[in-house]
């Protein structure tokens, strides 16, 4: 994709799932990735190593790459700082930033725990914001760059039992366009992907069959997403290949969001 070769990453939540794919792709791509991870340094490590293996079997150079892991929880300010100022000095700038660090919960929503709660929308929505007025902050001072945030059909949808987990992608959702809208004359873009049913570790039930046949039996393509399926979005929207979008999100979720029980025609 055009305009990710050499770009400075900082991809949030890097050590497992879409995040791990992410900075796979962007290494694959030619970009300097650097590795946040909250818990799991040797999960980030291995990240690292795939990355390499990715740009490696791309044909770039063994070493022409800058990358790093950054220890950081995103929903703590004084981490955050921690993170842009090591990842900034490390690289010499940054150009990308993926907010992909989160956290999933499920209960009735009259039941779940309120500490679990505020922790959700603390990483996911609060966790994104500080990211993002971070790098936005930089960015102002050298011209630009792109924010690429991973939402979730449900900043749209409902789901039962999702109450946090959808309020917190619906507020990233107004976080989008918001700050698209009021760094557009920046030279900054920021958009989201949001992904549906994805292999994942956040979802345990893909190494249930009889679970995972349910969920994709909504699924209009019936089929869960990979994660590399979300990377490939995820750098298409940080490359100049989407040069003129802002604050828009992509679904990337065979057709979830497309009201799935009209797939089949009712009578009446
Ligand atoms: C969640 C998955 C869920 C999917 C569709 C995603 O955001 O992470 O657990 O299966 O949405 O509901």
């Amino acid at each position: 994709m055009r305009g990710l070769k050499d770009k400075n990453v900082l991809v949030t939540g890097a050590s497992s799932g879409i995040g791990k794919a992410i900075a796979t792709r962007f290494a694959a791509e030619g970009a300097h990735v650097a590795v946040n991870y909250y818990k799991g340094e040797e999960e980030a490590n291995d990240t690292i190593k795939q990355m390499r293996a990715a740009s490696l079997a791309a044909g770039i150079a063994a070493g022409s790459l800058k990358d790093m892991t950054v220890q950081g929880d995103v929903s703590k300010e004084e981490d955050v700082s921690t993170m842009f100022e090591q990842v900034i000095s490390t690289f010499g700038g940054l150009d990308i930033l993926i907010n992909n660090a989160g956290m999933q919960i499920q209960g009735a929503s009259h039941e779940i725990p309120l500490a679990q709660f505020d922790k959700m929308i603390d990483i996911n929505m609060r966790g994104a914001f500080l990211c993002a007025r971070k790098a936005i902050a930089h960015f102002l001072t050298c011209g630009g760059g792109i924010i690429v945030n991973d939402s979730s059909v449900h900043e749209l949808i409902p789901r039962p039992e999702y109450v946090g987990y959808t309020m917190s992608k619906s507020g990233l959702r107004g976080m989008t366009r918001t700050l698209a809208l009021e760094y557009a004359r920046d030279n900054i873009r920021i958009n989201s992907f949001a992904p549906g049913a994805t292999l994942t570790p956040i979802n345990p039930w893909k190494d249930d069959p009889q679970r995972k046949a349910d969920i994709e039996s909504h699924i209009p393509m019936g089929r869960s997403g990979t994660p590399e399926e979300m990377a490939a979005v995820a750098a298409f929207l940080a490359s100049d290949d989407a040069a003129y979008i802002t604050g828009q999100t992509l679904f990337v979720d065979g057709g979830l969001t497309l009201f799935p029980s009209f797939r089949t025609p009712w009578t009446g």
